[in-house]
């Protein structure tokens, strides 16, 4: 079938699933299948697939360069960048998320591009000093700021678009407050724009810390009815309320997305028909470096798993393949035998949630059997 470029729909591509850190709060070091074997994404591969994408017309409103690992460890990172960004029809925004241990200039010349594309770098950092630094990402001793306020120095345009992130957990919560001052000091120093958010970071130009809420990878159950406790304390603490988009430029949206009436602002989208629908199958294939092909970033031990690009283009698997039509049948009938990491998953209630409404469903449905 012809494929169909729905509009919030992303793609993770994992360069590499090593890491320099070892963050408490990542399922880095617990056990999942995705671990037994590390690796980074062969270059080659990585061009084939931006080819595919370009050739046959698909697009993800966002591209994003990570999924369970350090990107900036990948040998290639500056070219497989510097590819991706000279194939920007393939994606509206380029985001990187990254722990900055190796933001070094060659990375900071390399992001001071002067493009209009949109591009966002996370940096994660979780902490205000560098003894509570230690504690949480247990590999490095040193906040990597140095480099990150060379970085502010050089940003004259919108983008690269920063969002410096704070997990807020036991370990940092008492920090939160100094994080802020902090680092909105030093965007003020630069004349930067910056803004203080909990949530999600949303689509405006501008530059966010971002106090994010930790998802308790083992225990989702008293750990994170916990952490959620502590997570609405510190943004009460903080004053950080909801964040007012109006007054910002909304990200430049690019042509080539369906326009299906859809209202994204309402929370009971992908509750239809009493439904749980989980938009996974039609709007967020993850990459992982290996080359294999699954529906979410939840999925650590690739349980959704429906083929590998190495074996057979992304193309032909995500848009014409007999298994991602049965996994979409599965997930619009609920059938969990098939699917059995879905069910009872909290992601379609989540705020990060991509949402896909009745109206796109039944657009896909008139177009599944279309040549
Ligand atoms: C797995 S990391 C990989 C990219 C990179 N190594 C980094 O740390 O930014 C991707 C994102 O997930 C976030 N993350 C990791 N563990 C998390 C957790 N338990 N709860 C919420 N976010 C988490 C990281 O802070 C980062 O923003
Ligand atoms: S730096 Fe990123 S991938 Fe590495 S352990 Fe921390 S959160 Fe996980």
């Amino acid at each position: 079938m012809k494929p169909i470029n729905f509009p919030g729909n992303y793609m993770v591509v994992e360069l590499t699933n090593n890491c320099n850190s070892n963050c408490i709060h990542c399922i880095q070091d617990k056990p999942t299948t995705h671990f037994n074997e590390k690796g980074f994404m062969d270059k080659e591969l990585f061009k084939e697939l931006i080819i595919d994408l370009k050739e046959n017309n698909i697009k993800f409103w966002d591209l994003n360069l990570f999924w369970l690992g350090e990107p900036l460890l990948h040998p290639d990172f500056k070219e497989v960048y510097e590819f991706t960004l000279q194939n920007k029809e393939v994606f509206g925004s380029l985001n990187i998320h990254t722990n900055a241990q190796l933001l070094n200039d060659e990375i900071i010349n390399l992001l001071i591009n002067n493009q209009d594309t949109p591009q966002t770098w996370h940096f994660s950092l979780d902490a205000e000093s560098n003894e509570t630094y230690q504690k949480i990402k247990r590999n490095n001793k040193t906040l990597p700021i140095t480099q990150i306020k060379k970085l502010l120095s050089k940003i004259k345009g919108p983008f690269p678009r920063i969002v410096i992130q704070l997990i807020v957990q036991e370990l940092n919560h008492d920090e939160a407050k100094d994080f802020i001052k902090f680092w909105k000091n030093e965007f003020n120093k630069v004349n930067l724009p910056i803004s203080v958010i909990g949530g999600f970071p949303p689509g405006v130009i501008d530059n966010f810390i971002f106090l994010r809420q930790l998802d308790c990878v083992e225990d989702v159950g008293e750990e994170q009815i916990k952490a959620n406790k502590l997570y609405k304390q510190v943004l009460e603490d903080n004053g950080i309320n909801p964040y007012d988009k109006s007054k910002k430029l909304p990200m430049p949206i690019s042509p080539g997305f369906v326009n299906v009436q859809v209202n994204h602002n309402n929370p009971h989208l992908g509750d239809f028909s009493e439904k749980k629908i989980c938009s996974g199958f039609w709007k967020t294939p993850v990459i992982s470096w290996n080359g294999d092909v699954t529906s979410c970033t939840a999925d650590n031990n690739l349980q959704n798993r429906i083929g590998n690009i190495k074996q057979t283009l992304f193309s032909k698997l995500w848009w014409d393949s007999e298994i991602i039509k049965q996994k979409r049948n599965a997930t619009l009938n609920q059938d969990f035998k098939e699917i059995p990491l879905c069910e009872g998953c909290i992601i379609p209630f989540s705020s990060n949630y991509s949402c896909i409404s009745e109206e796109e469903i039944i657009y896909y449905k008139q177009n599944e059997n279309l040549p």
